[in-house]
C-alpha cells in the first residue's frame, strides 16, 4: 500500500521527502473521509504498539492510542513511572525487548538520542511524539489543517510567532521547507532557531522554492501572511523558565492586532495545543473565526494513523 513506506520509523521530519510527506497527507485526507462515512476497517488486528510517556499528553496518546485500537490493533501505555527506561535498564536493553514483543512504538520525552537509540536498537518502526527538539506527527496534522482551509500549501506564506527554537518552531520549518510553504519564524534575537537547524532547512528550501525568513521585526514580519502559529513560552520541562519568557515574548503575543496587520481577512490562526490563554494568544483569537486549533487537534489522529497504515501495511 504504502510507497516505500514499509517498514520506516519517524524521527524528524528531517527523515522524509516532499514525495513521503505528499503520500502521508493523502492517505490522512482518504482516512479521515473513510471514518466520517462511518467505514471502519481492521487494518492492525492483530498487531501490537508500544507507547513511551516520559512527558505528560493528551493529544498525542489519544491520537496513537484510538488510531491503532480502533483499527483492531492492541495499543499498550508505558509511562516512565511504569517502565525501566533509562532508570533500571538501559534504553538499548530496553529498545531489544519491547521489539521482540511489539509490532511498533511510539516515544515522547526530553531527548532526541532516546527516540533515535529506540529505533536503532528495537528493530520496528519508531514514531517520535515529541522530544525537546522535534515534534514531527504534529506538523503533519498541521499540514493536512492548512490543507483543508486554504488547498495546496506551496507558496502560501506561514509565520510562527513565540518560542523560536522550540520543538514546534524546528519541525514547522523543516515541514514548511519540505512542502514549498513560504515560513517566518518571527521571535526575539534570544529565541532565534539553532544556525545550523536554519542552514539545513534552507537547503531543503531550495529545492522546494519556499523561503525560509528568521526575524525579530514585528511591523513587517505578518504583512500578507496566510496563517499564524504559536506555541506556549514555555516548553515542557522549561516551566520554571516562564518568568523571563514572559519579558522577552510579551510583544509576540498573537491578537487581533496581529491578525489585522496581516492584511488578509481571511487568515488562520493555529497553534498545537495545549495554549496558555493571555499569554502566546488572546482569548478573542483561539476562540474567534479564524482559529482552526479543533480541526487541528482531530488532525492529529488521522496523520497518526496514516503514517501507522503507511509504516506497518
Ligand atoms: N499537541 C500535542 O502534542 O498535544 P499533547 O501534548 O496533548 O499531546
Ligand atoms: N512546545 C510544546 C509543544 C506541546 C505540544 C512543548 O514541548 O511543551
Amino acid at each position: 500500500m504504502a510507497k516505500n513506506f514499509r517498514g520506516r520509523s519517524l524521527l524528524t521530519l528531517l527523515d522524509l521527502k516532499a514525495e513521503d510527506v505528499r503520500y502521508l497527507l493523502d492517505l490522512a485526507h482518504m482516512l479521515k473521509a473513510e471514518r466520517l462515512a462511518g467505514q471502519f476497517q481492521q487494518r492492525f488486528r492483530g498487531r501490537t504498539l508500544a507507547m513511551l510517556f516520559e512527558k505528560r499528553s493528551t493529544r498525542t496518546r489519544c491520537a496513537f492510542e484510538t488510531a491503532f485500537g480502533e483499527e483492531g490493533g492492541c495499543p499498550v501505555f508505558l509511562s516512565s513511572s511504569d517502565i525501566q527506561l533509562g532508570a533500571k535498564e538501559s534504553i538499548e536493553d530496553t529498545a531489544r525487548v519491547l521489539g521482540r514483543m511489539f509490532d511498533c512504538i511510539m516515544f515522547r520525552g526530553f531527548e532526541q538520542a532516546t527516540v533515535d537509540k529506540l529505533a536503532e536498537y528495537s528493530g520496528v518502526p519508531v514514531f517520535n511524539g515529541l522530544t525537546d527538539l522535534y515534534h514531527p506527527t504534529q506538523v503533519l496534522a498541521d499540514l493536512m489543517t492548512i490543507e483543508e482551509s486554504l488547498g495546496d500549501v506551496a507558496g502560501l506564506d506561514f509565520v510562527y510567532a513565540g518560542d523560536g527554537r522550540n520543538n514546534m518552531a524546528n519541525s514547522l520549518m523543516i515541514g514548511s521547507a519540505l512542502m514549498g510553504m513560504n515560513c517566518t519564524v518571527l521571535a526575539p534575537e534570544e529565541l532565534h532557531p539553532e544556525g545550523k537547524l536554519v542552514e539545513t532547512v534552507r537547503g531543503l528550501a531550495e529545492r522546494s522554492g519556499a523561503e525560509i525568513r528568521i526575524t525579530s521585526d514585528l511591523e513587517t514580519a505578518v504583512e500578507g501572511a496566510n496563517v499564524i502559529y504559536t506555541d506556549v513560552w514555555a516548553s515542557m520541562g522549561e516551566e520554571e523558565q516562564m518568568k523571563e519568557r514572559i519579558a522577552l515574548l510579551e510583544p509576540y503575543r498573537v491578537d487581533a492586532e496581529m491578525l489585522e496587520q496581516t492584511g488578509n481577512p481571511d487568515v488562520l490562526f493555529m497553534h498545537c495545543l495545549p495554549a496558555v490563554k493571555g499569554n502566546e494568544v488572546t482569548f478573542d483569537v483561539i476562540e474567534g473565526p479564524s482559529s482552526v486549533v479543533w480541526d487541528e487537534a482531530e488532525n492529529r489522529k488521522h496523520t497518526i494513523k496514516a503514517l501507522m497504515v503507511a509504516s506497518l501495511l
